[in-house]
């Protein structure tokens, strides 16, 4: 094996960098050339790459986003596409390739897997924890303690006004950052793409709750049935005269910011992780965490399985509901 590509793609994940360092250093520290494609899919289109040396991850450890570059490409989902990246993956002579992504870069990488003989290892990369096979994506550690900091100071001003506030967090097909951030800020409700959600319960249950507390967070998670934060908002403020509402969205600062320490960690073995199994010839296969092991399981298996709701969602509302 003398030349491994590596690319991220899709939504960019806090402790990507700490990803890319480590596969970087695993490769030169066997004698590999580690190619990096810029952009994720659409560099390897396109045919932008940088040969990383070991100067390019000095210091990326502790920085967010990545110094690659990503995208979400629509002509990758095309195979007229995926033969150009092919085509020039072959002409660089590259002999594995490494993909640190979310759910949809996962659907490329298996696309691309089947249609080329180089093999292909998928890292879960999205601050979004919406992948099957891994207990943990890299990123998520990190967006959930930014959004807890946010909730944090929004108690602060809700109970000073003693105001009820809808915060919406990322998770476009999945509820798992509302519902730890939930826990983890002692809200009094949440709303979740894998869960009905009904107007009317939440505000009885938020009317009874507050006979106890003068103020209360909901997160909802922008995914849900019941539309965005502001339509939910809309349908909830009749039901509840005589409390004050307000709602706020997080949005993108979710995705920025120095990465946790867990997810540096995460990030660094996956990467080294990632190399190895190259080493050892295996494909199409992506690496998922469970506690502190580390696994592979087909792409496709990730694939199939990756907007399936999971039965943990369910034990932590029931935790949330006791705790409240
Ligand atoms: O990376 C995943 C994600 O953060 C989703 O939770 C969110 O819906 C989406 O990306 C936003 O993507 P974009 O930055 O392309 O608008």
């Amino acid at each position: 094996m003398k030349k491994i590509a590596l690319i991220t793609s899709g939504g960019d994940a806090p402790g990507m960098n700490a990803c890319v360092r480590a596969v970087v250093k695993t490769c030169l520290g066997k004698g590999i050339v580690p190619i990096g494609y810029c952009d994720g899919y659409s560099g390897m289109i396109e045919n932008r790459f940088i040969s990383l040396v070991s100067d390019d991850v000095v210091n990326i450890i502790q920085r967010g986003g990545t110094i690659l570059g990503t995208a979400r490409n629509d002509e990758f989902r095309t195979e007229d596409g995926r033969a150009k990246a092919i085509k020039n993956l072959k002409v660089e002579g590259i002999n594995g390739l490494v993909c640190i992504g979310g759910d949809g870069s996962f659907r490329g990488a298996r696309a691309l897997s089947s249609e080329m003989d180089i093999p292909v290892i998928a890292i879960p990369g999205t601050i979004d924890n919406d992948i099957f096979g891994t207990d943990r994506t890299i990123g998520f550690d990190t967006a959930m303690n930014t959004v807890v900091d946010a909730v944090d100071k929004i108690k602060d001003t809700a109970g000073s006004h003693h105001r009820i506030f809808l915060v919406e967090v990322m998770g476009r097909d999945a509820g798992f950052i509302a519902l730890e951030t939930a826990i983890a800020s002692g809200a009094a409700s949440v709303l979740i793409p894998e869960e009905r959600s009904n107007i009317k319960l939440l505000a009885e249950d938020l009317k009874s709750q507050n006979k106890r507390r003068s103020n209360s967070i909901v997160i909802v998670a922008e995914g849900d049935d019941a539309g965005g934060v502001k339509e939910i908002y809309e349908k909830l403020l009749p039901l509840m005269d005589g409390y004050t509402l307000r709602y706020s969205i997080l949005g993108h600062v979710q995705r920025g910011g120095r990465p946790s320490a867990f997810d540096r960690i995460l990030a660094t073995r996956m990467g080294v992780f990632s190399v190895e199994l190259l080493l050892e010839g295996k494909s199409d296969v992506m690496i998922g965490s469970n506690g502190d092991a580390l696994h592979t399981l087909p792409i496709e298996d990730a694939v199939n399985a990756a907007a399936m709701p999971r039965l943990e969602n369910l034990q932590v509302i029931k935790a949330l509901k006791t705790v409240r």
